[in-house]
């Protein structure tokens, strides 16, 4: 239904002056530099309050204002949207402050991503079912607080950016430190009934950064970053003895992200895992991914690599290759990061008649 409508929108765009539009923030900077050097313009749709960041860096051709991100349901927005030949591209901040069913029933604007699997991304079941239709490991996982074994993270429903979420090592301190956060406000019971409990893997947080090209049909490696979560990337600098006194508790809100290169060894099957990912998404809805894709791993001591999270969609880690990257590098020889990277499979497919194949 929704696709058919996009191809009747798609058809009245003037194929000559698409535009790369996306929320104010996330990766919109990355996204929008992406497009300036493929020769697009760019919409931004901006807070009054961040405007000064699209400003300082001059990379918005249009900017469109809301006071909230839910406003790009407004119809008149869309409307603007669509006069500005705009293909949208979804960002974290797109399943933050739109509900993903929202997404797939009341945006009008032809979007670069399979919507479907925004639907798959913010179901930590169906992420699950998806992860493991691939063959890739997971942490295992408790449905009852009482199964707990073991150094276990409970997390909970829709992306919080690991806000509240806790560490226990037993069903006693579960419920220990499940009231304690509720006494403390951090916590409510309705949080409770939907807590996800699972093995926390100790080991180097990894995190790759995919892109699946249908303009090229292969599915390609843009490189790697792992987060600096605040409190959590502080907590080694405090001695135990103080850590015991001020009863620490880890919180992993990020603040940043930081480039990594990985030992080659690892490349094979990190390489593999991607591959996989887009087959098992082209069973789950066809086409499968369209362009970008993140993992969340965690790999041990012994180099097993456990995934944990898959966003189908750019992830802001990306925005450490801005410029360049040295697995970009590798391919590409020339200055190429993410949001370059969907633009030019966007002017392709402008060039060569097929953008009905990628946006939806
Ligand atoms: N099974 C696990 N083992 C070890 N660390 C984990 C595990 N699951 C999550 N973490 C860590 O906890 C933090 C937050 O977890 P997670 O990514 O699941 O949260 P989120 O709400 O999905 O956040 P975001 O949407 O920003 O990714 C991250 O730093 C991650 O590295
Ligand atoms: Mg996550």
């Amino acid at each position: 239904m929704m696709k058919e409508e996009i191809n009747e929108i798609l058809k009245k765009y003037d194929r000559k002056k698409i535009s790369i539009g996306t929320l104010g923030s996330h990766s919109a900077l990355n996204i929008f530099k992406g497009a300036k050097e493929e020769n697009l313009r760019t919409v931004c749709i901006c807070k009054k309050d961040d405007e000064i960041v699209y400003k300082k860096f001059q990379l918005a051709d249009e900017v469109i204002f809301v006071s909230q991100f839910q406003e790009l349901l407004d119809e008149a927005i869309q409307e603007k949207l669509r006069e500005l030949n705009t293909i949208l591209i979804p960002h974290g901040s797109f399943t933050a402050y739109i509900s993903a069913e929202e997404i797939m029933s009341r945006l009008l604007v032809p979007m670069f991503a399979n919507r479907e699997l925004l639907r798959w991304e913010v179901d930590r079941e169906k992420q699950r079912k998806w992860l493991e239709m691939a063959g890739l490991n997971l942490p295992k996982t408790y449905k009852d607080p009482k199964e707990i074994e073991g150094l276990t993270i409970v997390k909970f429903p829709g992306a919080r950016g690991g806000r509240g979420y806790f560490l226990v090592t037993s069903p006693k301190s579960f419920f220990e430190k499940a009231e304690d956060m509720m006494k403390r406000g951090h916590l409510t019971k309705e949080d409770l009934e939907s807590v996800h409990l699972q093995e926390y893997i100790i080991g180097g947080h990894v995190y790759p950064h995919y892109f699946r090209s249908i303009m090229e049909n292969d599915v390609e490696f843009l490189g790697v970053d792992k987060r600096y979560e605040s409190t959590v990337d502080d907590i080694g600098r405090i001695p135990a003895s103080e850590q015991l006194q001020i009863d620490l508790r880890p919180t992993y809100t990020i603040v940043g992200n930081i480039p990594i290169t990985l030992r080659e060894s690892l490349l094979p099957e990190i390489l593999r895992m991607g591959d996989r990912v887009v087959e098992a998404s082209m069973k789950i809805s066809y086409p499968g991914i369209i362009g970008p894709f993140c993992l969340e791993t965690v790999i041990t001591d012994n180099l097993k690599i456990y995934t944990f999270e898959i966003s189908a969609r750019i992830v802001a880690g990306t925005n450490v290759g801005i410029g360049t990257s040295p697995y970009l590098y590798l391919k590409y020889g020339e200055r190429m990061w993410m949001g370059r990277r969907i633009a030019r499979e966007i002017k392709k497919a402008i060039q060569t008649d097929r953008l009905e194949e990628i946006v939806y």
